[in-house]
């Protein structure tokens, strides 16, 4: 990037990554500029959080549209407007349009609680306890128009152990995610990852398998 990155961060609940997000920007460890927090919910705690931070929030309340078009055209819409560097997925609780994709190709970013391309869609961590796992992970891909299938940035793994709960898992998970992000978004922002028709080059060299998180 020339100038500084810009990013939409899009939530719909708790906002842990949008913080870790607020933390590097704010502490230098990440050079780049919220210039909005979008909400789909407007009860999400992310939205104080931007607030405390004095960043600019929007809520586009699902319950205010009668279809996913319509929604999506009105997110486009909006975000259109203030035309970011990346669309910043950050626990955003639905599934985008394809027109929606289309209009911001390559440029929509998600993190995604399992090692895709297993454990696609909700409830992961419950279905990985159920099917006797012993390894859980974070993903980081761009988004495509198939669900949790666009090409994958950065991985990391973590044990299951016996006995552990949901909330285990969940918590584990966080750690990772609330690193990952941030070093994402950073590599974005110095040129280390650039992105090219829909292909990731990391220092240069087209990335042909995720690059695995180094903690
Ligand atoms: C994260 O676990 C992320 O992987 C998933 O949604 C969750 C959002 O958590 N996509 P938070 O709102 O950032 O705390």
């Amino acid at each position: 990037m020339t100038s500084r990155m810009t990013l939409a961060i899009l939530i719909s609940g708790n906002g842990s990554n949008l913080q870790a997000i607020i933390d590097a920007i704010e502490t230098g460890r990440l050079n780049a500029e919220i210039t909005s927090v979008v909400s789909d919910n407007p009860e999400a705690h992310g939205l104080s959080r931007a607030t405390r931070h004095n960043l600019h929030s929007r809520v586009i309340d699902a319950r205010d549209y009668a279809s996913r078009s319509d929604y999506d055209e009105a997110l486009q819409h909006y975000l259109e407007l203030i035309a970011p560097d990346y669309i910043v997925l950050a626990g955003f609780m639905r599934i985008l349009t394809p027109g929606f994709i289309d209009a911001f190709e390559h440029r929509i970013l998600n993190i995604h609680p399992s090692l895709l391309p297993a454990y696609k869609g909700l409830n992961t961590y419950q279905r990985a306890l159920d099917n006797g796992e012993t390894q859980h992970g974070v993903s980081i891909h761009l988004v495509t128009a198939e669900l949790d299938a666009g090409p994958i940035i950065l991985q990391a793994s973590y044990a299951i152990e016996a006995g552990d709960s949901v909330e285990d898992l969940q918590t584990r998970g966080h750690q990772l995610e609330h690193m990952m992000y941030p070093q994402v978004l950073s590599w974005l922002s110095d040129n280390r990852l650039t992105i090219k028709d829909g292909q990731i080059y990391y220092e240069k060299a087209l990335l042909e398998q995720p690059i695995l998180f180094d903690r």
